[in-house]
């Protein structure tokens, strides 16, 4: 019964810090097992993703230990190549991560399907085919896993059919150990491959042309021990700054590199924010109602799938008519409908949504439908007029840390509830602070 309540209306100020990338962790912490000796990666995100696949690690062997709340040290050198396996494990999308690590290092993984966010069939078609042509055998064996063996990996040319993070990822740690050269073709760019390649090459791999779309591995014989610092999380920075846009407020994300931000800041100042860089800080301000305009997700460094629904959101509170159109999963709007009992105007024809904005949402009863969405929809909330509650927010702990008392931290009138009691108590104080005139300040409007 865990979920948040918010009460909207709050102009967001002041500063927030940024961890690290949940996406390039996932992979790192799978990469993690590819030699026997100890590794320490530091700047982890606590997110709930995180700690699952951790665990999922321990079960196969390997020692791992928690330090700090940011620092994992995984030693792999008790790994037996057991089925990666169990419900949880099954929820989350980076356990296909474990197929590539134990694959490379073992030449066999037997992991659980990847489950994840409900927004399409998302196959691994890609993963597959570039295992095959490292010379795996790779078969689906019940309930739900993927079995991959090989006598021997050997260095080949992949061309991706399409651009994909997750089969390139995986292709990097199956092949950094294998025999000869793998040339990854069409490759995905995103700033997580570029972490990963990073990662591996300070452990004695080498890895050339990450951030490009022709990825080169050369094999090696062995990898070492290392200390790395993960990368800060371009999505969690970007679903601030939109935050910040969405109750016209003055929010400087800090810890964050801006180049990874450049499609986020783009469409912030395109719609009238004023967007300030330096070194490793960005400066959202918004003043005015912000302006319509179209955004279509695409392979980095385009905007973000993972931006999609907080863009919507944004767009939604806009002066005219926007279109937003999902470029790269094939159902990610199952969120508007409950948008539209904010009084949100949107209609949804395949991959497209038409926005028409209005003035102001209003405050509702709402559940999150996965990680991405379910954070957009704390923006309208919080952007709302009146009261909201946010149910299923599992799936929003999936990806953000201290999400509530970071929101806070800017103002934000959020609190985390675990009954339905504490939900009532909350939602009274919230309310009485409005009619008290204490909570609210004036929307700015143009
Ligand atoms: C990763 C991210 C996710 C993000 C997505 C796109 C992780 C754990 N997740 O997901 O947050 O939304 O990148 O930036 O890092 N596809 C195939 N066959 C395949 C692989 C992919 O058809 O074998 C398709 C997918 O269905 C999708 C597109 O390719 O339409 C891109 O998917 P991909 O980049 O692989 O996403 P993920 O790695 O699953």
């Amino acid at each position: 019964m865990e979920h948040y309540i918010v009460k909207g209306g709050t102009h967001l100020c002041g500063e927030v810090e940024i961890a690290g990338a949940k996406n390039a962790a996932l992979a790192i912490l799978a990469a993690a097992i590819l030699t026997d000796e100890p590794v320490t990666i530091e700047n982890v995100p606590d997110v709930s993703d995180i700690r699952v696949l951790a665990q999922a690690i321990e079960s196969i062997g390997a020692r791992v230990e928690h330090p700090g709340r940011h620092v994992y040290r995984i030693d792999g050198a008790g790994v037996h190549d057991l089925p990666v396996d169990n419900e949880l494990i099954r929820k989350i999308r980076g356990s296909y991560y474990m197929i590539g690590a134990l694959l490379g290092r073992y030449k066999h993984a037997e992991v659980a399907l990847p489950g994840g966010c409900t927004i399409g069939l998302r196959p691994i078609d890609q993963h597959i085919k570039g295992f095959k042509a490292l010379g795996a055998a790779v078969t689906f064996k019940p309930p739900g896993r993927v079995e991959a063996t090989a006598k021997n990996l050997r260095g080949t040319h992949i061309y991706m059919d399409m651009v994909s993070v997750g089969a390139t990822i995986n292709v990097m740690l199956a092949a950094c150990l294998a025999k000869g050269i793998t040339v990854i073709e069409n490759a995905a760019k995103e700033p997580h491959v570029v972490d990963l390649a990073n990662f591996l090459n300070s452990m004695g791999a080498r890895i050339k042309g990450a951030g490009t779309d022709v990825v080169r591995i050369n094999g090696v014989e062995r990898l070492h021990g290392t200390e790395y610092a993960i990368i800060p999380d371009q999505i969690e920075a970007g679903t601030f700054m939109f935050a910040a846009a969405a109750t016209h407020g003055d929010v400087t994300v800090t810890n964050i590199i801006p180049k990874h931000m450049e499609s986020i800041s783009a469409k912030l100042k395109e719609i009238g924010c004023d967007v300030e860089e330096s070194d490793d800080a960005i400066r959202v301000v918004a003043t005015h109602r912000l302006m319509p305009n179209n955004v279509k997700t695409l392979p980095y460094p385009g905007f973000p799938t993972d931006m999609q629904p907080q863009a919507t959101v944004l767009l939604g509170l806009s002066s005219g008519t926007s279109i937003v159109t999902e470029g790269i999963f094939e159902s990610r709007f199952k969120y508007v409908d409950e948008l539209t009992r904010m009084g949100a105007r949107i209609t949804v024809e395949g991959k497209t949504a038409i926005i028409d904005g209005v003035a102001s949402y209003f405050g509702a009863s709402l559940k999150a439908p996965d990680l991405r969405a379910g954070a957009a929809l704390v923006i309208a909330a919080l952007a709302a007029d009146g009261i909201s509650e946010i149910y299923d927010i599992h799936y929003i702990e999936r990806g953000y840390e201290d999400f509530p008392e970071k929101l806070r931290g800017l103002g934000g009138e959020i609190v985390k509830v675990s009954t339905p009691e504490e939900g009532e108590q909350a939602v009274r104080r919230m309310q009485m602070s409005i009619v008290g005139g204490t909570g609210m300040t004036e929307r700015g409007t143009a």
